[in-house]
């Protein structure tokens, strides 16, 4: 059987981003972001090739996430980038070692329920303007109490994420940053800033601890920054098939309500992938696709299993014929645009009628 969309995963090229981030970031650790299913790529095989590659930590929003790890037998740390909501979840996230986000004076009080013998290991989030989660500046003193008062916990650092980093004229990064060392100084513990863009694009945030995701991936999150031109490589390729190509006349509409009309006589493909894939709604008329190395451009809307596409530019194109939706040639990130979103949303999209494979993996 043929599959209909596979979105094959080069882990190779997950191994050549770790680098590149490394090169930018030679002194720090890593901590990997590899949450939402390592951003649609397969956090198993995402995270056993990264762990394998050196990645120091791995980040997952919440302990089900951590949970898929630890039941594949990833032994790595891995860090709670939410916390935990329960003293349940406290406890359980305890006993599979996991490195808690604590990010509220409730969270602390969920941990201080636990016995005192219970070996936590947190960091404190705080927040230097964001103003999503993070403890207030201001409550840094006490944060230090705290851990004065529980000298068993096993502290690993100081957190904050930037709001503004993929926008490198922004002074508001700078302020973040400022705010951060200074509520900081004098005060022991790692520190922990940049996700992709931050540690890319502000180099004073290359501090103790980075912590990309994005970037690892192969997209760039800057805009109107290539991938390539930082040396990152897509990790994703999408790609379906043509499953009938047709001749129309000029004036001809094509697909739900007749979005798209042919402006002269031409070629219409019609190919195997819709939003019931992850191929979005949103995408426009004119969203590039790639058939035998050539564009061919989305006509029309977008439907739950199919597209439609205009074939002037591939006038040899027959049924069968792969289609390239996004990946090596076509950055998740140009195509977003067209869909009025972003590559994150790209790649965390697809859904489970899409099949996977995952190429050199370390074992
Ligand atoms: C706290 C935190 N750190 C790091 C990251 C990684 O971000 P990016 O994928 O932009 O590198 C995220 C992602 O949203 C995050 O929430």
């Amino acid at each position: 059987m043929i599959p209909r969309v596979t979105a094959t995963i080069d882990l190779s090229a997950l191994r050549n981003n770790l680098g590149v981030v490394r090169r930018l970031a030679p002194a720090s650790r890593v901590m990997a972001a590899v949450k939402a299913d390592a951003y649609g790529h397969g956090a198993v095989p995402v995270s056993r090739t990264l762990v394998a590659a050196g990645v120091d930590v791995l980040a997952v929003a919440c302990l089900e996430e951590a949970m898929t790890l630890r039941q594949a037998r990833v032994q790595a740390p891995i860090a709670l980038l939410e916390g935990v909501i329960s003293g349940e979840e406290a406890a359980q996230a305890v006993y599979e070692q996991l490195q808690i986000v604590v990010h509220d004076h409730w969270q602390i009080a969920l941990l201080e329920s636990l016995p005192a013998s219970a070996r936590l290991s947190l960091w404190f989030k705080l927040d230097t303007g964001m103003h999503r989660l993070g403890f207030p500046l201001a409550d840094v003193p006490r944060l230090v109490e705290t851990l004065q008062r529980h000298p068993g916990w096993d502290f690993q650092g100081w957190m904050t994420h930037l709001a503004c980093a993929d926008e490198p004229d922004n002074p508001f990064t700078g302020e973040q940053i400022g705010r951060f060392d200074a509520a900081l100084r004098g005060i022991a513990g790692a520190r922990s800033i940049a996700n992709s863009a931050g540690l890319i694009a502000w180099p004073q945030a290359r501090v103790d601890w980075v912590r990309p995701g994005l970037a690892l991936y192969g997209c760039s999150p800057l805009p109107g920054v290539s991938a390539a031109s930082l040396g990152l490589r897509p990790a994703m390729r999408l790609e379906s098939r043509l499953i009938a190509v047709r001749e129309y006349a000029a004036g001809e509409g094509v697909g739900y309500g007749l979005a798209y009309r042919c402006p002269e006589r031409m070629r219409i493909g019609v190919v195997a992938v819709g939003y019931a894939d992850g191929m979005h709604r949103a995408f426009r008329s004119g969203t590039p696709v790639m058939i035998r190395r050539r564009r061919a451009y989305l006509a029309g809307r977008v439907s739950m299993d199919m597209i439609t596409v205009d074939l002037r530019e591939v006038p040899d194109a027959t049924v069968g014929d792969p289609v390239l939706l996004w990946g090596d040639g076509l950055p998740a990130e140009r195509i977003a645009e067209w869909a009025g979103t972003l590559s994150y949303e790209l790649l965390c999209g697809l859904t489970q009628r899409v099949h996977f494979r995952h190429l050199n993996g370390a074992d």
